[in-house]
This record gives C-alpha cells, structure tokens and sequence, in this order.
C-alpha cells in the first residue's frame, strides 16, 4: 500500500445574502463526490469551506431588512447548512469568513504583503452617494450610455450597445441606493502589486494545476499584463478594518479566498490529528485544491496564489474550474419555474437523484452542464432504479426464501466476477480526475452485464425446477455480491443508499478495499427498499413551486432585489421601454373581494378580484407578510389586468397584484388614494 495522501479540499464560498440554488449545488456535489471518493481510497482528506459573509451588498440587504449584517448572515449560515447536509455535502467544515480566525489570517498575510513591497497607496478619484454618504461601486451607479444614449445603464458597461465604460463618462449618473446625483470625491486605497508575480503566474499557471483551456485564458490576461489590484474599501463596509488605516475596509475578495485557511484553522482546534502549518506551509507536501465557477477564475488563479507566494505561504496543487448550470437548455429561470432553489428541490425530490444526474453528466471540462428535466427522470429511472437496485430487489427474495437469508460461496461465473474486479483500477482513475461522467459509464456498463448474466440464468424460472435449487442460491449470491461491489463503486455519488445497502448486506461501512472480496457464507438482513423510481409528477410540482417561488420574488422591489441579491446582482435591469410598451399594460384599481389561503401552498394566497364587476382569480405570494387574509378583504389595490394567465397546481392565476418590499414578512401591497373605484385606469 502506498502511503496515504494528505488532501485539503476547499467549493468557493458561498455568499451570505442569497439562497442556494441548484447551479450552486453543483459545484458542492461535485466537490463532495471527489472528496467522499478520497476518504473511501484511505486518503486523509479535508473538506471545508464557509460563507462568504462581508462586502456592501450584506451590509444594504441587512440595512433593508432592519437587522445587523451579523444577524443576517446568522440566518443564511443556518439556511445554507441545512440545505447543505440534505444533499449530503459533508462538509469537515462549514464556516463563516467573519472569524477572528479570519481576522488574524487576513491581518497577518496583509502585513507580510506589505513587508515584502508588495502594497502600494494611491489616491483614487470615485463616485460618492452624498445622501447615504458612501463611495458606489460601479453596479450601484446607473445614468445614459456615453456611447448610444440609452438611459438607465449600469457604471461600468452598456446592456444595449455592449460598450465598457467608467462610471464618469456616463451622463446623468445617479446613485441605484439613493437616488442621488454622485459626486466625485478622493480618497486613499491600497493597491496589492500584482505585477510583482508575473512570472511566477506564467509559470504556475502551466505547472498542471489548472485545466489546458484555464491555462490558455489566463495566458491572455498574463500577456497583456497585470494591473495592481484594490484591496482596499472605504468606511461604511462591512469587513475587517486594515490594520494601521483606519476607515479602510478589506475588499471581500481579498478576505474571502482566506477564509479557506481561517475554516480549516477553526477545524484544526477541535481535530487534534490536524496540524495547520503541515497543510500551509511553504514546504508542505499536503495537496490543496479548490473547485470553483468558471466566473471566479482570477481571483482563484491569478490573485490567490501571488497572495499566497508574498506571504510565504504554499500554492495550490490545483483549481478545479467548472461550467456553469443550465436547466432545459437555457439560463436557470423564474417565469419558466426553472431557478429552483437547492430547498425547493429537497421537499419534492430526493437528493440522491440529483447527485447520480449531476455525476453522469460531469466530465473534466469547463462546459456548462444542461439538466434536462425528460433526461433526469429518464437516466435515474433507468440507470439507478432498472439496472442496480434491481439486481438486490430481484434477486435477495431467493435468498431470503430458499436459505434464510444466508449467502452461499459459490461463484458460477468467476469470469464475471474477475471482469468486475478488473474493471475497478479504471474507474478510480476516472474518479481521481474528475471525471464522473466516466466513472458511471463504466460502473453501468458493469451493471448491464451483471443484468444480463441475472437474466440469463434467470433464478426466477429456475427455482421453480426441482435440483435446481443450490443453482438458484449459488446464481443469487453472486448477484448479490456484484450489486455489492455497483454500491462500493457509486458510494461517492450515493451515500444514503449505499448506507441503506450496507444495511441489508450487514456489513460495515464499505470502503475501496472491499472491492477485492466477495461475501461468502454470509447472513444478510431484510431487503429494504433502496431508491423509487422518480415520479414525473414531482418534477411538476418542483417546477409550479419554483413559480410559486417567482411570485414571492415578483412582489418584491426589483431594484433592491438587484442590489442585494448576489445572483441578481449580475442580472442587468429591465431594457428601456418607450410609453406604448409601458401602455401596452392594463394597470387597474381592484377591489379585494374575498383572500384566502390556498391548501398546499406555503407561499400563496387566493385573491377574489372585483374589477367593477369583472371578477378575477389570482393567486399571489404575499402569505408571509398577510398571515391573516381576511384583514386584506375590502381593500383596494393596483392590479395588471392584461397579464398572460399562468396556470398553476391549485387553479389559474390572472393577472397579478402590486406590491414593494425585499420580500418575507416584509411585503406591502399597494394602495390607491382615496377616492380611486374599482375597475379604474392607472396611468
Ligand atoms: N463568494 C464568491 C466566492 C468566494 S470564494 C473565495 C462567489 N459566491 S457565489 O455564491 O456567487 O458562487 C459560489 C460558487 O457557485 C462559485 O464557484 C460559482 O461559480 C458557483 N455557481 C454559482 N452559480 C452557478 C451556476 N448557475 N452554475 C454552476 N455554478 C454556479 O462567487
Ligand atoms: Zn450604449
């Protein structure tokens, strides 16, 4: 045996203002694969991670919410785990990058940076927000496009003509939090060097640590050449003040990448196995390796490792860069019900069908990965259910029936086993490189032979043939024994239901060595059922409570959804519409005649609509701020008369009702003046 590895294995940190959703979650499952598969080979191997919890968006969501951004990012911590250990992402650590750990480690590889020269001090001339009375980053800025006039674009780049720009060149700026006209203003930021390490980069970023076509990208940015990077941010922020420049904030991104060592520091304290200088250390022999989106690779790739290489620290043994999620075929999204969030999946869906698809369809590349909803039920259906379970539910009856239960020793198709045990060293091949998707090609490829060998023989006709009968315990022993080794062989991707196998085959928990033998003479517990077919049925239910989902989020103010919301962070606001498109929408005083709750809906209330006698049905998902309907009944509100009807689970909703606010408890339907009658016009 070779000596066993020491592996530390970190997903990017998640930020601490937004829900997980399933594009996020592939990257911890695939992660979580690749680690589960370590553990089992006998590796020590750690995983950690935590959330990504400074930076200004936390700090305005909490503002908006009227809690802390500690309490904020509380809640999402205890959110986020949850979500986390139901998909059976196992994590050794999950943390928060606002630790005194964090602290120190950021304090500490800032002063060893400034130490060596590598920070520089310059003055930066910036929009600032006089009002709320804090410097914009650019996504909070908004004003004309300089090049193609168009208003209400973003600081840094036009949505409409695609042109890039500083914020100063946009006319009519004004701030997205306020509303206010900026006004420039100077002020001191640190600057990390970056230009220091370009040669460094060159070479590290071709030492196999990352994937040829991340490679290739980062070869680009290094021939064009480094900019220094701004690592500082001005007071208000919510961060770690730099040490000696008081107001001054530590960008998120600088903090965060540390955040990787402060979770593992936190885990060292309680694991005294652990020692953090063996795993950090310049001359460490530990692996290290992130997984990350391909949307975070510089800061990964070009401005971690010279952060690490200033403070003495080691590099990473490699980045594991990932596509991105798409579901049916597209960008995940909310009318079509298909930005499903990681806990709307959890209530209808069983984890482990998501981690078996996300594995079969996960090579080595950095492509996006389509989760085809027809696909997802059609490959667990018939992979997971038809071909391994099977071969257990099929055959364990005979056991139980005709040796109570008792497995005999005998192996009728040795060669069948051989192929079995000669086929493992290519899987874990494909395991340690990151490539599932052949990994459980091969593992099915072994699951159809061993279906049909099964059928061949055919136990179920031959136990009806007298002497036959040691044929039928010899042909089902096997099988049980090569469904054994499918269960070793997709324990990384399905923990639960190898858990569940292990208990039916009464042994311990299973682990790569138990691949070289067969059970012989061996009691066996009662069979119990392992994993259902997917039903269609809930994927429909998953897809109507994602719109359910959408509905909550419509009644929330789009602009602060923008700010706030590290997805829609990146999301650009609606295009420019002239007045016959806005006229277009037949807005309307509606009388709530008649709210109700809806049975089956956590989110929604039924809304009878009185439009002056038109009558309309809508469904909304305003219960969380409305817990007693009834209050609503009477009252008048503004209402989108022409809007496509959606049908829902529970009925058809038409049309919609306004409403502002981030959302939750805080939702506040929209009222006309007094005076304004059912049926009216709004212009
Ligand atoms: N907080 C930063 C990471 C800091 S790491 C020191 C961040 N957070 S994130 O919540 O936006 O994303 C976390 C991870 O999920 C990233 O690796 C990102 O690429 C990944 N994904 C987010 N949306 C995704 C998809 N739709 N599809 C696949 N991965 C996605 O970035
Ligand atoms: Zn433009």
């Amino acid at each position: 045996m070779s000596e066993a590895r020491k592996i530390l294995v970190t997903s990017a940190l998640p930020y601490a203002n937004g829900s997980i959703h399933l594009g996020h979650m592939l990257e911890y499952i695939q992660t979580d694969m690749w680690v589960r598969f370590q553990k089992m080979r006998g590796n020590q191997c750690i995983y950690v991670c935590a959330d990504d919890a400074h930076g200004s968006a936390i700090m305005l969501r909490a503002e908006k919410e009227g809690i802390t951004p500690e309490q904020l990012i509380d809640n999402v911590h205890a959110e986020h785990s949850a979500d986390f250990a139901d998909f059976m992402v196992d994590f050794d650590n999950f943390y928060t990058t606002h630790s005194e750990e964090n602290r120190e480690l950021s304090e500490q590889i800032y002063q060893r940076l400034q130490a060596a020269g590598h920070i520089a001090t310059r003055s930066v001339t910036q929009y600032f927000d006089p009002e709320k009375g804090m410097f914009l980053a650019d996504r909070f800025i908004k004003g004309t496009c300089p090049k193609c006039a168009t208003p209400d674009q973003y600081g840094d780049n036009c949505e409409k003509c695609g042109a890039t720009y500083h914020p100063t060149e946009l006319k009519d700026p004004r701030s997205a939090i306020s509303g206010a006209t900026p006004v420039l203003k100077d002020s001191e930021h640190y600057f990390f060097k970056l230009p220091n390490f370009q040669s460094m980069l060159k070479e590290w970023t071709r030492s196999g640590a990352l994937q040829e076509s991340v490679a290739n990208k980062l070869a680009e940015w290094l021939d064009s050449g480094l900019q220094e990077w701004d690592i500082s941010r001005d007071a208000p922020y919510f961060g770690f003040e730099i040490p000696g420049a008081p107001g001054k904030y530590f960008y998120v991104w600088l903090d965060a990448p540390i955040g990787y060592m402060a979770s593992f520091k936190n885990l060292c304290a309680r694991r005294p196995d652990l020692d953090f200088d063996a795993f950090w250390n310049k001359d460490s022999t530990a692996e290290l390796y992130h997984f990350i989106g391909k949307d975070i690779i510089n800061f990964h790739a070009l401005f971690w490792p010279a952060m690490l290489e200033g403070a003495d620290y080691r590099k990473p043994t490699g980045v594991n860069v990932h596509g991105y999620l798409t579901v049916n075929g597209a960008k995940m999204s909310k009318s079509r019900g298909t930005f499903i969030k990681a806990r709307t999946y959890l209530d209808h869906l069983n984890p482990e069908y998501l981690r078996y698809y996300y594995a079969a369809k996960l090579g080595r590349g950095v492509e996006d990965l389509d989760l085809n909803l027809e696909d997802f039920i059609q490959k667990v259906n018939s992979d997971l259910v038809g071909k391994v379970v099977n071969i257990a539910s099929r055959c364990a009856g005979f056991i139980h029936k005709g040796n109570a239960g008792m497995l005999v020793a005998d192996m009728p198709n040795p060669a069948l086993w051989g192929h079995f045990v000669e086929a493992t060293p290519s899987i874990a091949k494909a395991y340690e490189a990151r490539d599932f998707a052949r990994a459980m090609r091969e593992i099915m490829a072994l699951a159809d032979a061993a279906n049909a060998w099964i059928a061949e023989q055919a136990p179920w006709a031959m136990s009806k043939i007298e002497g036959q009968q040691a044929q039928v315990q010899a042909v089902c022993s096997q099988a049980i024994n090569l469904f054994k080794q499918l269960v070793i062989l997709l324990k990384p991707v399905l923990p639960k239901l190898a858990a569940d196998a292990e208990q039916f085959l009464n042994v311990p928990s299973l682990t790569w060595d138990d691949l070289g033998t067969a059970l012989g003479d061996h009691q066996l517990n009662p069979f119990i059922p392992l994993l259902t077919r997917v039903d269609p049925k809930h994927v429909e239910a998953l897809i109507e409570s994602s719109k359910e989902d959408l509905l909550e989020m419509e009644n929330t103010n789009s602009v602060e959804e923008i700010i706030c919301n590290g997805e829609l962070e990146k999301e650009p606001l609606a295009k420019e519409i002239d007045f016959n498109a806005f006229a277009a929408v037949d807005l309307r005083i509606a009388l709530i005649e008649k709210a109700a709750f809806v049975e089956g809906a956590d989110k929604l209330l039924q809304l009878t609509l009185d439009l002056g006698g038109v009558k309309r049905n809508v469904f909304s998902g305003i219960k969380s701020a409305y817990p007693d309907p009834k209050a609503l009944e009477g009252r008048l509100t503004l209402y989108v008369a022409n809007l496509a009807a959606r049908k829902m689970k529970f009925g058809v909703s038409e049309g919609m009702v306004l409403a502002a606010g981030p959302g939750g408890e805080e939702i506040h339907l929209l009222s006309p003046d007094s005076g304004a009658r059912p049926g009216q016009r709004v212009m």
